[in-house]
């Protein structure tokens, strides 16, 4: 039928919480159970203290929390009741075997698929969500059927999120679109057309896009793979300006203005990060290599290529500005997470600038408003990056403070773009500071201009400030 009166999802994490919550308060006729396996993580949804954190989410899983609204571990349970269910686990790069590095790791979408295969003793329809290799759902609707049981009939159905962390409920609240692929037959648009009766309690039915499941599960590999290369396009021009005199951010101002390219999305820094854009490009890359296109898969390549390479030159600028050595110098990190507004730290940039500092022995002093002491280490000890945990432990600090994290330091380095950076009191920063006091500004957030009033040596991405270049006394090409 086109009504729906329950569904679950699987998988409680940044993507099935805050989506499910959504549909809950705007779907209040249907009942919908949030299920994880980490009993860890469902405890957190149903306290006060959620496990994520976005801007807007408290109060909505308030009001509808074990009303139509449930968290619960009992996966089983919840499927058997369901008509439909949102797969939306985890799908990480691969690190061991076939595709190590690169492809998508479907072992939590196939288990998914497997435990409803298992348990389910009526008609569903299984919604993917995660963002999945082009023909993953292919491989869970063959999964499904192998294993089915009499009279229990599958339609699976492609839905990409195109959330953003940090606006996660505004952007399920006023969507571009919502994608819906399903099979051509008539099953599956009569599958389709309930996923749309659930998104149309509030998105207006133009921005709601079907089309074959393919195409869907392609075009959000595509739009990550386009914005990640938007951000690899400006950063890669950023270093062109700052050997040039040029300024990164009149160009892409002046690029921008062109309605054909758009302003959004142009703006310099240390480089992205974040669970997706690289997995999701790597995922492509991939996919590319499978399909015998090797020019096509070095061309997304180079988008990660450029991610590193700026994350790289932005570490070795500080170390450069530096005299050349960072060996027991003290260095505030403002800012952990990969962007403003979230607490997620996966793949940020930090990780790698903070890890580039510790490779040439700084202490680094590290202050992020949502971020916890022991996220930071557990990323910084992450055994795939780092050789010495115990080393870790000695030459980085976390504080609760950022005057306190400054204090004493020869440099501050901005990673994210956190609001209150700019509205900190910088002349009492640099009263506590050593002196020359430097500031590298990783994501353009600072009045550069009054902080060198102040007297800082202010050093940002794709720009050359003329007294920041004073200090170079071991360079010996004339530098302006
Ligand atoms: P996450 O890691 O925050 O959450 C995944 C959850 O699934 C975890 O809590 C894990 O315990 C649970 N899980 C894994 N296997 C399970 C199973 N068999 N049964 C029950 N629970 C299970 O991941 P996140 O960030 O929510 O991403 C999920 C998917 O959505 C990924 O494919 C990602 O690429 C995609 N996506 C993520 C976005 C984001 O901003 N984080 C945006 C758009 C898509």
């Amino acid at each position: 039928g086109m009504t729906l009166s329950k569904i679950c999802c699987i998988g409680a994490g940044y993507v099935g919480g805050p989506t499910c919550t959504i549909i809950a308060d705007k779907c209040q006729d249907v009942t919908v159970t949030v299920t994880d396996l980490s009993q860890d993580r469902i405890n957190q949804w149903n306290s006060d203290n959620l496990p994520i954190y976005e801007p807007g989410l408290d109060e909505i899983v308030r009001r509808r929390r074990n009303k139509n609204l449930f968290f619960s571990t009992d996966v089983k349970k919840a499927i058997i009741e369901a008509e439909l269910i949102f797969i939306c686990v985890n799908t990480p790069t691969k690190n061991y075997g076939l595709g190590k590095g690169r492809a998508a790791d479907l072992k939590y979408v196939e288990s998914a698929a497997r435990m409803i295969a298992e348990v389910a003793n009526q008609s569903k329809i299984v919604v993917e969500k995660s963002t999945v290799p082009v023909k993953a759902a292919e491989s869970i609707s063959n999964i499904l059927k192998a294993n089915h049981r009499t009279g229990v009939q599958y339609q699976v159905l492609s839905n990409p999120e195109f959330l953003a962390e940090g606006t996660a409920v505004s952007d399920l609240l006023h969507p571009d679109r919502v994608l819906i692929g399903g099979d051509q037959t008539s099953e599956g648009r009569e599958a389709v057309e309930s996923l749309c009766w659930i998104y149309q309690h509030w998105v207006p039915k133009e921005k709601i896009i079907t089309m074959n499941t393919w195409s869907s599960e392609l075009s959000k590999l595509a739009a990550n793979a386009f914005l990640a290369q938007r951000i690899s396009s400006i950063n890669a021009m950023s270093a062109i300006c700052e050997m040039t005199g040029a300024d990164v951010t009149e160009v892409a101002h002046a690029v921008g203005t062109d309605t054909r390219i758009g302003n959004k999305f142009l703006k310099a820094s240390v480089g992205f990060g974040g669970s997706c854009f690289q997995k999701d490009v790597l995922n492509m890359v991939y996919l590319c290599e499978c399909l015998n296109l090797p020019e096509v898969a070095d061309y997304w390549q180079q988008v990660i290529n450029i991610n590193e390479y700026q994350k790289r030159r932005f570490a070795n600028r500080i170390i450069e500005c530096l005299f050349n050595t960072v060996t027991n110098k003290k260095i505030a990190i403002f800012g952990f997470s990969f962007k403003k507004d979230t607490g997620d730290t996966r793949e940020s940039a930090a990780i790698y600038v903070c890890k580039y500092l510790m490779d040439e022995g700084a202490n680094i002093r590290i202050y992020d408003p949502k971020v916890t002491e022991k996220k930071v280490f557990s990323e910084l000890t992450n055994p795939l990056l780092c050789e010495d945990p115990d080393r870790v432990k000695e030459l980085a600090t976390t504080y609760r403070d950022p005057y306190e994290a400054a204090d004493g330091t020869h440099a501050l380095v901005i990673c994210t773009e956190w609001d209150q950076f700019t509205t900190l009191d910088y002349s009492r920063i640099y009263e506590k500071m050593l002196k020359p006091a430097f500031i590298f500004d990783g994501r353009l957030i600072l009045d550069h201009e009054g902080l060198m009033k102040i007297g800082f040596q202010v050093v940002t991405i794709g720009k050359k400030l003329h007294r920041s270049n004073v200090h170079r006394p071991f360079s010996t090409a004339s530098q302006s």
